[in-house]
C-alpha cells in the first residue's frame, strides 16, 4: 500500500485514474464522508445487511490511515443519522454495538498514530455501551495532537442548525450576544463541528447523489465527489483518486 502511495506521489501523468497524481501541498485539511451502501453490498453477497456494516466498520481504519499518510486533519464519517433510528430493531442495535468492536480492536494502532477521537451527534437516546465506548475512546486519546477522526453519531444537520438557532436566542435573551454581532463565524461556534474547519471535500459512496441532512452549514463550499462503489469496497485507490480529484479543482468561494 505505501509503495503504492509513493508510486502515486511521483506520478507524473496527472489525469492518470488509475495511478492518481497527489500534491502533499494541496490535501483538503478536512475531508467528510457518507459511508453508503453497506446493506447493498452484503444483499449483492447474499448476506444479511448488518454483514455489510460490520465490513463498513472493518473500512474505517484503512481509509482513517490512508487520509492521516496524507497530512489529513480531520475525518469525519457518518456513522449513524438522527433518521436511522427509523431502521428495523436490530440493525439499529447492531449498529449501536458497532463502537464497543471497534474501539478495542484499532484503538491500539490509532493510538500510536497519534490519532484523536471525536464526536458529533447527540449523545441523548444513545445506549450506555455505546456512549461508553466511545466517550471512553475520547478520553484515551484527549491528548493526541494528529488527524482528529470525528464520528457523526446520532447526528441530523436540520436537527443541528435548530439547535444552534436555539442556543443563539437563548444568549441574545440573556445579554451575552448582540444580534449584530452574530456573524458566520460565531454562528460556526454554535454548530456541533465547533472549533474544526469546514469539510474541504466531501465523499458519497454506492451511486447516491444525495446530502441525507449531513453538515448542512458546514457543506456550503465543500467539494462533492461521488462514486458508484459501496462503502465496504471503497478502497485506498478510491480515496486517493477523490484527492487528486479535488486537486484539480479550482475553487471559487463565489470568487472568479
Ligand atoms: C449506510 O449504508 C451506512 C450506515 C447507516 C452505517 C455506516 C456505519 C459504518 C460503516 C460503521 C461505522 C463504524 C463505527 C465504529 C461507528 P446503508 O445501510 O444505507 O446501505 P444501503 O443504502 O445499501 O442499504
Amino acid at each position: 500500500m505505501f509503495n503504492q502511495l509513493k508510486k502515486w506521489l511521483g506520478n507524473e501523468s496527472a489525469q492518470d485514474e488509475k495511478s492518481p497524481h497527489l500534491e502533499l501541498d494541496n490535501v483538503p485539511s478536512h475531508i467528510a464522508i457518507i459511508m453508503d451502501g453497506n446493506g447493498r453490498w452484503a444483499k449483492q453477497r447474499g448476506l444479511p445487511r448488518v454483514a455489510g456494516h460490520h465490513s463498513g466498520m472493518k473500512n474505517v481504519k484503512k481509509i482513517t490511515i490512508a487520509a492521516d499518510s496524507i497530512g489529513v486533519k480531520v475525518l469525519t464519517m457518518y456513522a449513524f443519522s438522527t433518521e436511522n433510528w427509523k431502521r428495523p430493531k436490530e440493525e439499529v442495535e447492531f449498529l449501536m454495538k458497532l463502537p464497543q468492536e471497534f474501539f478495542p480492536l484499532e484503538i491500539e494502532e490509532l493510538i500510536e498514530r497519534n490519532v484523536r477521537i471525536r464526536m458529533t451527534g447527540w449523545k441523548e437516546s444513545l445506549p450506555d455501551y455505546t456512549l461508553n465506548a466511545i466517550e471512553d475512546a475520547i478520553e484515551r486519546t484527549k491528548n493526541n495532537t494528529g488527524l482528529i477522526l470525528n464520528f457523526a453519531l446520532n447526528y441530523g444537520g436540520r436537527k443541528e442548525l435548530l439547535a444552534g438557532v436555539q442556543d443563539v436566542l437563548k444568549d441574545v435573551q440573556e445579554g451575552k450576544l448582540r444580534p449584530e454581532e452574530l456573524t458566520e463565524e460565531t454562528f460556526s461556534s454554535y454548530m456541533l463541528t465547533s472549533g474544526l474547519p469546514d469539510p474541504d471535500l466531501l465523499i458519497r459512496t454506492s451511486g447516491e447523489l444525495r446530502l441525507s441532512n449531513f453538515l448542512l452549514w458546514q457543506l456550503a463550499y465543500t467539494e462533492l465527489w461521488f462514486t458508484e462503489a459501496y462503502w465496504p469496497e471503497f478502497s485506498e485507490e478510491h480515496f486517493y483518486r477523490a484527492v487528486a480529484e479535488y486537486q484539480r479543482r479550482a475553487r471559487r468561494y463565489g470568487g472568479l
